[in-house]
């Protein structure tokens, strides 16, 4: 009699410890459903790279673009530098930071980047999402610029 009840008692208790262990499984992949859709981190404010326009002779003039991987800024990741038709230049993140993915440049200057992953569209223009097709897509990161004509300097800045 008493081993029928230590073993009625241990299925009881192993019962509870399957049972959490089913919940923790379960907890766990909603959790993990949550940290796909977290957002990286915006790149750190202070930092500056100075870049110079004579070596880059494809931005001389106003209506082009690169793309450019340079120390300090966006973490390393690429950025998209443009001259604009004003003569003003303009750089933003060349990743969209819904899930990190690449974008497709437009072949206008007043076209949309198109996200690779989940085709979230963005304005060339000013970075900022048109259409993020459902999901949570922040704005392209943009950074602040201070050009000097006299040496061909554009000074990059993480604000
Ligand atoms: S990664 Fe760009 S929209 Fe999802």
């Amino acid at each position: 009699m008493k081993n029928n009840s230590n073993r009625r008692e241990f299925l009881k208790n192993t019962g509870k410890v399957a049972g959490f262990g089913m919940f923790a499984a379960a907890f766990g992949t909603v959790v993990n459903s949550c940290e796909q859709d977290e957002l990286p981190p915006r790149p750190k404010p202070g930092e500056s790279y100075d870049l110079d326009l004579s070596l880059h002779p494809e931005l001389s003039s106003p209506g082009t673009h690169k793309v450019l991987r340079l120390d300090k800024v966006n973490g390393g990741d690429p950025v998209i530098v443009k001259h604009n038709a004003d003569g003003t230049f303009f750089v933003m993140d060349a990743i969209c930071r819904h899930q990190t993915c690449n974008v497709e440049l437009p072949d206008t200057s007043d076209g949309l980047m198109v996200c690779l992953c989940h085709q979230a569209t963005f304005s060339f223009t000013d970075g900022k999402v048109v259409d993020n097709k459902g999901y949570s897509v922040p704005d392209m990161a943009v950074f602040r610029t201070e050009y000097d004509s006299s040496k061909k300097l554009l000074t990059i800045i993480n604000d």
